[in-house]
């Protein structure tokens, strides 16, 4: 990279702002901060200051609005240039972010540098399964490692910030969004929600490779009702508490620089505007001190949800009630606050506040300094073999066995010497790596029949076709960037459906690769069954009745209604989205070469109708009871939390609780042995039920997990530590966190029927 001359302006904010890289010119060198700890926030606020005193209020207002730069970027530059645009999203490359970047630098007053945003949701240019499947992989290191990655590939590209992890807790599989999130577990969330800020972030904010981490949607925008998406949400303060605010409470001790007001409403009070949550919550109750942004158009919003009267109404209403920047296509209803300065509708100060805390997240991530990405360097951090290597990883241990009857896996790869890869999602780079997924290098992206057929190589003829073609097109930012494929004519659709059956008939070998397309969830995308989609099961009941070996592979972003499936093929294994390397993970755990691991995040209902369905829920009636719920269904789900198989067994022993410390924690051990031939990993699970207290608890709740790798015949003794963290709650009666158990069932296992018990008691 060129070393960049200081213009005049710049010069004088660096000499203002007191930058520790007192550096002549503008240069990728780590500065002194961050080869250290990074800027403080008191620092950063000190600067901030001195900084504000010479901002007007249009500038001020400008560095608390961001925008969708979609279209000509130069159609930004004169607002750009004027001051009146702290933050854009959605540019990736970086010669445009640096021609952005200069106007803003060189040729507006104040040579304020803009924070590029970007949605790095499961990886940039390499991708990772959805985070749905990184959920199931229980690896928090893991979620770290592979979010590290994705934050040195955008930070690469000259962006700054992410807004991830989604960590909204979910218990309704139709709702779209189930695939970008944590699944249904607080505690499972809380670990993966400090894992992923960490691996953004890295050890402080400003850390070279690391972005701003922004965790939403603040907040419960996963009790959308009706699994419908953007629909209200009404949440008791018992389940706001206990169940969707932990994960958010993990992300903010972790350190998260930035956090995203939800769309929706809540209890009537959009979260946008909604001073509770974002005041009181989030930075009373959780300390949280850096910005809030919110979600696209939410403050435009606040007039569509017959809040605000109109849009000045909202930008002052937001403003009040916590969200420091507004995201926004088109005008931003931010612009109307210097007017409502001027009118006494806010005060000055407000604003003071927002722009601050922009600027504080601008000076703690170096931004004075090193305002420029090194566009020839980019290129080099992209897609190495490294980074391929975390996503291969990630995508093995993202996989789940859901069924294994008779040992049909793993596939012997001798055996077969014609294999027929067949189904919508076989051959199909969208699908393997999924949502949220803009500038993936499709080349190199391995679809499942590219992984069977490169490791059958030579040994075995594989062939594809799609067979059914799935409905795209639910008018998704995605779709809008990355039109559908023309409809197949009803003659095609035969055609193709025959040739498909074609092939696995000449085969030995089937894999069905089935489930859901990369368009049927995610953000806007709700479904109203569970069902496989499109012609899906004709296709795997033409397939099974041709008698032949065969093996089911689930490509989904939900947990879907697969009793036919089940019934039909011997062996089940959902794959999620799985990214970049998703074929050859696949492949290598259906011949063998990887155990699977994987634990579902949430439970598998067996039909729509039994939404919500969850594990940690309160027994209300005698557990004798618990099959007379549905007159035309059991109440059980088809898969329970935690659920997934292995090519060996493990067996649990010896389960010992310590008497409580004087601290009240207790150590809860048990031992795990590996009983089966091959070497695997477990996922230890950890699950407490308190039997009285002043609110009825949860028949199970999860608070410990570990994944761990045993050889065949290898036991280990696993412990875990419970203590106030573990199992307070927050009680209604008392409106407050208490600890009141006196007597807990522990639980220790591989699933959440595990069945190895003790007792804790705390007298
Ligand atoms: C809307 C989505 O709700 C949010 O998750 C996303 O980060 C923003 N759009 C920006 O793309």
């Amino acid at each position: 990279m060129k070393p960049l001359m200081l213009t005049a302006a710049a010069a004088a904010l660096t000499a203002l702002l007191g930058a520790t890289a007192a550096s002549s010119a503008y240069s990728q060198a780590p500065t002194e901060a961050s080869a250290s700890a990074g800027v403080t926030q008191s620092v950063a606020e000190a600067r901030a200051d001195a900084l504000l005193a010479q901002m007007t209020l249009e500038e001020k207002v400008g560095q608390i609005s961001q925008q969708f730069m979609f279209g000509d970027p130069a159609s930004f530059e004169q607002m750009i240039r004027e001051g009146r645009l702290g933050s854009g999203l959605f540019v990736t490359d970086p010669s445009v972010i640096n021609r952005l970047q200069r106007v803003a630098v060189e040729e507006s007053r104040l040579g304020i540098p803009l924070l590029f945003a970007f949605d790095v949701i499961h990886g940039f240019r390499t991708i990772f399964p959805v985070p749905i499947g990184l959920a199931a992989s229980w690896n928090p290191d893991l979620v770290e490692d592979a979010q590290a990655v994705a934050a040195r590939e955008a930070r690469a590209s000259g962006i700054h910030m992410t807004f991830a992890p989604m960590l909204d807790v979910t218990r309704d599989p139709r709702w779209g969004r189930i695939v970008e999130g944590p699944g249904e577990d607080p505690y499972l969330a809380s670990r993966l929600a400090a894992a992923h800020v960490r691996g953004f972030q890295g050890e402080y904010i400003g850390a070279p490779g690391g972005l701003i981490s922004g965790p939403k949607h603040f907040a419960a925008y996963g009790a959308s009702e009706g699994g419908r998406d953007y629909d209200s949400t009404y949440v008791s303060d018992t389940e706001f508490y206990n169940l969707y605010l932990p994960p958010f409470a993990a992300a903010v001790e972790a350190g998260a620089g930035n956090i995203m007001s939800a769309y929706q409403e809540y209890n009537d009070v959009p979260a946008a505007a909604n001073n509770w949550l974002l005041n009181d919550v989030l930075r009373g109750e959780l300390g949280f001190e850096g910005f809030v942004v919110s979600d696209a158009n939410g403050v435009n919003s606040l007039v569509t949800q017959g809040f605000a009267h109109d849009t000045a109404d909202a930008a002052v209403r937001a403003v009040a009630a916590g969200n420091d920047m507004e995201m926004a296509t088109g005008e931003n209803a931010f612009a109307t606050l210097v007017q409502a300065v001027r009118e006494g509708r806010i005060e000055e100060r407000v604003i003071d506040q927002a722009a601050r805390r922009v600027l504080v997240a601008k000076i703690r991530m170096g931004l004075f300094e090193n305002p420029y990405v090194d566009e020839a360097r980019a290129q080099d951090v992209m897609s190495t073999p490294a980074h391929r290597e975390v996503a291969q990883r990630a995508a093995e241990q993202s996989l789940v066995l859901l069924q294994n009857e008779d040992g049909a896996l793993p596939l012997d790869p001798a055996a077969h010497a014609r294999v027929a890869v067949i189904g919508p999602m076989a051959d199909s780079p969208v699908d393997t790596v999924g949502n949220w997924v803009f500038v993936e290098d499709e080349d190199e992206t391995v679809t499942i029949f590219d992984g069977v057929r490169d490791r059958l190589e030579g040994a075995a003829a594989v062939t594809t076709a799609p067979g059914v073609q799935l409905r795209r097109g639910v008018p998704s930012m995605f779709e809008m960037l990355r039109p559908s494929p023309p409809a197949w004519s009803p003659d095609e659709a035969r055609a193709e459906f025959d040739r498909a059956l074609d092939l696995a008939r000449e085969a030995d070998l089937v894999i069905l690769v089935v489930g859901e397309n990369q368009s049927m969830s995610g953000e806007g995308a709700s479904r109203a069954t569970l069902d496989l989609p499109g012609d899906q099961l004709r296709l795997i009941r033409e397939v099974a009745a041709l008698g032949k070996p065969v093996v089911a592979v689930l490509v989904n972003g939900r947990p879907l209604d697969i009793a036919e499936l089940t019934e039909s093929v011997p062996a089940v294994l959902s794959a999620w989205h799985p990214g970049t390397r998703g074929g050859a993970a696949i492949a290598g755990a259906l011949f063998g070469d990887v155990n699977p691991a994987g634990r579902l995040p949430m439970t598998w209902p067996r039909s729509v109708g039994q939404v919500p369905i969850y594990y940690n829920h309160n027994l209300t009636k005698s557990p004798d009871d618990q099959e007379r719920r549905y007159w035309d269904e059991p109440s059980t789900p088809f898969y329970v939390f935690g659920h997934g198989l292995s090519y060996t067994t493990f067996a649990y022993s010896d389960l010992s609780v310590s008497a409580p410390a004087a601290d009240g924690q207790v150590q809860v051990s048990a031992v795990v042995t590996n009983t089966g031939d091959r070497a695997g990993d477990e996922v230890v699970q950890l699950y407490v039920h308190q039997r009285s207290g002043r609110a009825t608890r949860p028949v199970r709740e999860l608070k410990g997990f570990e994944r761990i790798t045993l050889n065949p015949g290898e036991s280990r003794r696993v412990a875990f530590t419970l203590g106030e963290r573990e199992l307070r709650y927050w009680s209604a009666a008392d409106r407050a966190w208490i600890m009141d158990a006196r007597t807990l069932d522990v639980w220790i296992g591989g699933d959440s029927r595990a069945d190895l018990q003790g007792e804790i008691t705390m007298d």
